[in-house]
Parts: C-alpha cells; structure tokens; sequence
C-alpha cells in the first residue's frame, strides 16, 4: 500500500522546534505542508503560536513563521503524540549530546521517539534528521516505534535519514543550496523521502543505499572539520615558536588546489563539531588521529592560558574579561562553548572572572558562575586582560582606550585590529601570528 502523496503526506509533524527544527517547519509550513510543530519548551510553543520565531539572527526565519501562522500552515503544541498523529511524514530534530564523561546522551531523542510511537500512523513516513551514530535510525529508534506502535517497520511505516547540514545564520540560504543527502530503510522508504524534500526544499538530493551510509557521511563530514581544525591549530603553535604568521601561512599554502589549511583559534564549540566525532570515539575509532584531534582542540583554552602567563606572570587576583559565551560569532548556543574551558581554568588560577556577551541576559551569564559584565560599565577600566572568544558583531568597535589598566588582549579569533591595541600600549597576543614576539627563521636555525 502507498502513501497518497497528493493528499495525506501534505501534514507534516516536526519534532524539536529549535533551530533547525523551527526553520525546517516555517520553510514546510510556505511550500504547502500543513506543519504540526511540536517542542517540550511551553515558550517555545507559545512564541510560534503566536507567529513569532524565538531564534535571532536567522535571516527570513521571523518572516517565514509570521505568514505561516497567518497563513494557519503552522500550528506549535507541547503534545509530540497529537502532533504526530495528525501527520503522514514526520521530522525528527531534536538533539542528541555527550555529558561530561563524553558518553552520548541520547534522553532527549528517546523522549521524543517515544511520543512519536504513541501517534504514529498506518503508512507514516519518520525521517530522523538529528546527527546520529551510524545505525541508530534502524536498531535504537525504528525498532522502538515498531515495538511501542505494534506496527511493522518497513511494511507499516517506512523510515529514513537525512542529515542537516546548514549553518546557523544562514539555514534558510544553505537548505537551498546544500544538496539533501537522504537513505532509506529500503526502497520505498527511500523513495518517499525523496519525493517529500523535492517539494517541501525544492533541493538538489543524494540519494544513499542505505540509512548507515547517510549517518556516516554526516558524522564524517564533522570529523573532517575537527580533525583540520587541530591540524591548524597545530601548526600555529609551532608558527608562533618559529616566529611565522599563519595568516600569511595560510592563503600562501592554500593557493594550489591540495591544500586547505583551515584557521587556528582557541578552541571548537557547539553541539556539532566538538560531539560528533564521539559517535566514532565511543563505537571503536579510538585510537589515531579522531580522537587526538578531540584533545588538540580542548586544550586551546589551556594553550592559550598558558601564553599569556608567560606574557604577564600569574593570572591570580587579576580581572579577566571573556568576550562571548557562545561557542561562535552572533548564534546563541553555550553547548561546548570554549568559554566553559576558559572558566574552569580560569577559576582554578583564581582569577576574578568576567563574561560579555550581548546575547545572553545577565541572569543567563550569572549562572555559568561568574560575573556579567557590559562594555559600557566604568569598571571596564579596572580589567587586566582581555580574551575575545566569539567574535560577535559588537565588539567590531570595541574601543580599546576605556579599558586603562588592560595589560594584554588575547584575541582568540584574529579578529581584533592589532595595530590599534598594541598603539594603546597593549600586549597583543593572537593564535599563529606572533611575528611581533619572535624573530623570523635565521639561516643559522635551518
Ligand atoms: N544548530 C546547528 O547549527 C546544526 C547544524 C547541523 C545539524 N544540526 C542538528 O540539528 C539538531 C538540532 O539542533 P538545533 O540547533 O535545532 O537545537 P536546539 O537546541 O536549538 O533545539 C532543540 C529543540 O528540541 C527541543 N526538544 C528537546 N527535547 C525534545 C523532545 N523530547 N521533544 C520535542 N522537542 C524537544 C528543545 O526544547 C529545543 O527547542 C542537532 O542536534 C544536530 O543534530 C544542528
């Protein structure tokens, strides 16, 4: 029996309203789906219901939910079994993270799946999106909703997997133009997955042979820029040893087209790049460069530190300022932020301990245990250092000259305007680019 694609399959539920999930169902919600929107966050659900996106910064998203709530395309409920049951595809977005011990966290997903299995239909489609373990959509997930359904997995309901790939800031422009990699359970599974993201993105597809081979290029894809990431970063610790700018290094290299040094900085956060390659770590790939690279760019934070005690001695009782709680520029997102590494240290070194960043509420930077500060507070004047993490639109104009007692700034990105900080008669200190600290190679050193 088949899905009737013209009329059944045009109600989509999608499960995890975050960013991604948010963005998937307003894009649904103005290609003619009729989107059941489901999340756990009552303010979540509220906010889209009343055709407001809750994620800033997302170019067209606020547009796209407003006309679909005008529109009734897209309606938002904390209830995943009745949003589901009033859906023939169903879109599964919702994180799956690693605690402390880097064990993955699966409480959220399995939450959801199985809410999912309490209302799913007869001939339903479940398309998993979240990054996952290669085999999870078949052995964790589809079995349990065939368990939980009574219904048969494959014959009953059809499943497939289609990693998203976009990045935050630009979601609606990359599910455009990224192609939509999709496998499926078998080959009907395949085939209406397919069908759906031809209308629903109107996107070029990859079709894979198998659920497995989707997750796996997914997963793969994060390791590759994990692994090049602590490769840049690397090479700018010993860069900044030889007394070489990795910012000349760097498109100098790259101009032959085998070579794509990435940029070095002060570490890799979010909840993609620093998790996923856990899913290989925890399932075997624990030895070699995977797992090195895990450690590489962990202890950037600590690198980083550790410069700077050598620049200005030790950091106890001095006033640290931290520019960005977020793991990256202008996104919302403290998961594995390198800001989290930061403070740990920071705090052990007793350091008195400052954050900024215009994206958190006071009350949300407090609970990280340290003190919020604004730029526009005098005690700016009384700061010792200065660590730029994310580099946020605001601090593009950062005026350096309030900071008076500001002994070193450690740009953690290679944002910050050098000549500007070092006129003010500040150390200046960057990843991979300290030709000001070291002489160049003589030829007594080859
Ligand atoms: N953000 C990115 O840049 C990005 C990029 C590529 C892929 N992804 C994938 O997308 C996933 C989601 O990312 P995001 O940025 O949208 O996350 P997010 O943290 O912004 O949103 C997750 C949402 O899921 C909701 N949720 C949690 N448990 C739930 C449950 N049991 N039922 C229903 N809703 C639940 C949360 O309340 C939240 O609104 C990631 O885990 C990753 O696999 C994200």
């Amino acid at each position: 029996m088949t899905i009737d694609q013209n009329q059944s399959s045009s109600n989509v539920a999608v499960v995890g309203l975050g960013k991604i999930g948010l963005t998937l169902a307003a894009v649904f919600a103005n290609n003619d789906y009729n989107v059941f929107g489901a999340d756990i966050s009552n303010d979540v659900v509220d906010s889209v219901n009343q055709g407001s996106s809750h994620i800033d910064n997302e170019p067209g998203l606020e547009e796209l939910v407003a006309n679909a709530q005008q529109n009734h395309t897209l309606s938002a409920t904390t209830n995943t079994t009745k949003a589901v049951a009033q859906a023939n595809v169903i879109v599964v977005i919702v994180p799956v993270l690693v605690d402390e011990q880097n064990n993955i966290d699966y409480q959220f997903i399995d939450l959801a799946v199985q809410e999912i299995a309490k209302g799913i239909k007869k001939n339903s489609l479940v398309i998993f999106e979240t990054t996952l373990p290669p085999g999870d959509t078949k052995n964790r997930f589809g079995k349990k909703i065939a368990e939980i359904s009574g219904l048969q997995l494959g014959t009953d309901f059809y499943l497939a997997y289609s990693p998203e790939r976009v990045y935050s800031n630009r979601i609606i422009q990359d599910l455009q133009t990224y192609p939509k990699v999709v496998g499926g359970l078998n080959e009907k599974s395949l085939e209406l997955a397919s069908n759906f993201y031809k209308k629903a993105l109107d996107c070029q597809l990859i079709e894979v042979s198998s659920l497995e081979t989707a997750e796996f290029a997914k997963v793969a894809e994060c390791v590759y820029r994990d692994v090049n990431i602590a490769l840049a970063n690397e090479l700018a610790q010993f860069a900044d040893e030889q007394g070489v700018n990795m910012s000349e290094i760097i498109p100098a290299s790259n101009s032959q087209p085998y070579s794509h040094i990435h940029s070095p900085g002060i570490g890799v956060g979010g909840h993609c790049i620093p998790i996923y390659p856990y899913f290989f770590i925890n399932k075997g790939l624990d030895q070699g460069i995977t797992p090195l690279s895990r450690k590489i760019n962990d202890n950037m934070a600590n690198h980083s530190l550790t410069r700077i005690e050598k620049e200005i001695g030790s950091l106890e009782g001095k006033n640290v300022l931290i520019l960005g709680l977020s793991y990256r520029e202008n996104v919302k997102e403290p998961t594995k932020s390198t800001t989290l590494l930061l403070i740990d240290q920071l705090k052990k070194k007793q350091a008195n301990l400052y954050v900024n960043d215009p994206l958190f509420t006071n009350q949300e930077i407090a609970g990280y245990g340290v003190i919020p500060l604004s730029l526009d507070d005098p005690f700016v004047a009384e700061l010792d250092i200065v660590i730029l993490q994310a580099f946020h639109q605001e601090y593009r104009t950062i005026d350096f000259s309030h900071f008076r007692t500001c002994e070193l700034v450690l740009d953690g990105r290679n944002k910050l305007d050098q000549n500007t900080i070092t006129k003010l008669g500040i150390n200046y200190q960057s990843i991979g680019n300290q030709t000001n600290k070291r002489r160049p190679l003589d030829e007594h050193d080859k």
